[in-house]
């Protein structure tokens, strides 16, 4: 099956990234967010950005309005009725994926796959949660969705050859390297990153360094784009958390148990770049 209408749920980070690469590549998309207003910023907050890449001279201008028109916006989930494919990627939260995954079997027609963008939780628990686990799968974009290249896809024990075959050509038709993982909690890069990212943690609360030098002397001495610590603010501390939650529920290494600082930084509100500060201050002064 081709894709040619995907439908995406939750306009937070991750959603709004996908959409665009999906867009980009000439797939129709509906965007659904829990408000009407939110779905209204994301796309716009696309337009913008695509305006942005039109005045860098990296897109011709036509090229733009042909990519932002494919994009709408909705709050109704009957609306994503049509889509192949629709991929969830709303919070990491088990109960409320399982939740969203029977009222989208409801909704959407018998051979749509339903995807999840989930960072560690099992996918089967999705699959089973509708009255279709052949067509259930993960689609794992990394962030930010436009510029990194792989797409983890993950095949739960109830998924068929062709929905995996067909997540996998949709990866590669938006441009991505995809790999193909079992349904083990954090697939492959979360399980190898995540204890290397919870340890910087470690460090910093031991006083072993400073944040600044942790951050410096992973990009100096492994040649890392960015830090660990700043990586963690990226990706967001309350994601983080649930991701080592489950990691740790999963398989009680200890190098997956989150640090109490996280714990206490995502209790506090302070959850990194989308909250304005995590382990460094995104506030304009
Ligand atoms: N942040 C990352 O680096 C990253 C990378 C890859 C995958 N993911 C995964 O993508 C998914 C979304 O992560 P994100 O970083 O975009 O998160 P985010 O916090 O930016 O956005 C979460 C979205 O979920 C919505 N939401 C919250 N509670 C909800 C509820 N009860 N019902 C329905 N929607 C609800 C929010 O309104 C928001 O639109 C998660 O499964 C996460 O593990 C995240």
């Amino acid at each position: 099956m081709t894709i040619s209408k995907l439908g995406i749920v939750g306009s937070g980070i991750m959603g709004s990234g996908i959409a665009e690469v999906a867009a980009k590549a000439g797939i129709e998309v509906v965007l659904r967010s829990r408000k009407q207003e939110s779905a209204d910023a994301m796309v716009a907050a696309l337009e913008k950005s695509l305006a942005k890449q039109v005045e860098r001279g990296k897109l011709e201008e036509q090229v733009a309005k042909e990519i932002a028109s494919r994009v709408s916006g909705t709050d109704d989930l009957h609306a994503l009725h049509g889509c192949n494919l629709v991929l969830e990627s709303v919070v990491e939260d088990l109960a409320v994926k399982k939740e969203l995954f029977t009222r989208l079997d409801d909704i959407l027609e018998d051979d749509a796959i339903i995807a999840t963008n989930t960072s560690t939780l099992p996918v089967v628990e999705l699959a089973v949660a509708t009255e279709r686990p052949d067509k259930v799968c993960g689609i794992h974009f990394f962030n930010p969705a436009p510029m990194m290249s792989l797409v983890e896809v993950i095949r739960p024990m109830t998924a068929s050859d062709e929905t995996i075959a067909t997540a996998i050509a949709f990866a590669s038709t938006v441009g991505k390297d995809p790999v193909e993982v079992k349904d083990r909690a954090g697939f492959i890069v979360n399980a190898l990153l995540f204890p290397y990212l919870n340890n910087a943690v470690r460090m910093l609360e031991a006083g072993t360094a400073s944040r600044d030098d942790i951050d410096t002397a992973m990009k100096g001495g492994c040649n890392f784009p960015m830090g660990p610590l700043a990586l963690l603010d990226l990706v967001g501390l309350d994601t983080s958390l649930s991701i080592l939650d489950a990691l740790y529920e999963e398989f009680k290494d200890p190098n997956y148990a989150a640090m109490p600082l996280l714990r206490r930084m995502v209790a506090a509100g302070q959850l990194g770049r989308k909250s304005g500060a995590g382990f460094f201050d995104y506030r304009k002064k």
